[in-house]
């Protein structure tokens, strides 16, 4: 029962790792091209660093769990980012785009680090959940963020727009 449980954790870090890893390169990708908006992107390059310290927790607890981090394979979600933030490029309305992109992403994070919590007791690795959750309040304050400022962004969007159209 707790090994199966210290299992599901085990992958569920590995999958986290992954996660950050898309998450730093989807936003590495749009900061580069945000100086219109340079409250979004100011957001941007904080949460970068922020996720920048998550993964290194993400990584912390998988060696305290005696994983090794050379095994992780994040270079498939490193391109799907990659490929999604040059979609995002090409089409007209890419900082709406972006703006939906984020929310769901920081979203499907909230997710993932509660669900990591959720096992920590039966995975019998109480240690871990500290940073974890330190992890998940970031991603909240980052998703309540995006979602409170949906509406300024579109208005932005289209006063960007008039003044390119004068
Ligand atoms: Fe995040």
């Amino acid at each position: 029962m707790s090994n199966k449980a210290r299992d599901i954790f085990i992958l569920g870090l590995r999958n986290a790792h992954a996660m950050e890893i898309q998450a730093r390169e989807l936003m590495e990708r749009q900061s580069e091209r945000m100086d219109e908006y340079p409250e979004v992107k100011a957001k941007l390059q904080t949460h970068l660093q922020e996720t920048n310290e998550q993964l290194r927790r993400l990584e912390h607890c998988l060696s305290a769990c005696g994983e090794s981090n050379s095994s992780l394979k994040d270079t498939a979600q490193s391109a799907m980012a990659n490929l999604t933030a040059m979609g995002h490029a090409m089409s007209g309305d890419e900082i709406l785009k972006n703006t939906f992109a984020n929310n769901a992403f920081e979203n499907f994070e909230i997710a993932a680090y509660k669900s990591l919590l959720a096992l920590c007791g039966a995975a019998g690795v109480e240690e871990a959940r500290a940073p974890l959750e330190q992890s998940l309040r970031e991603e909240e304050r980052m998703a309540e963020w995006i979602e409170s400022n949906v509406e300024k962004v579109t208005l932005e969007f289209v006063q960007h727009e008039q003044r390119q159209a004068a």
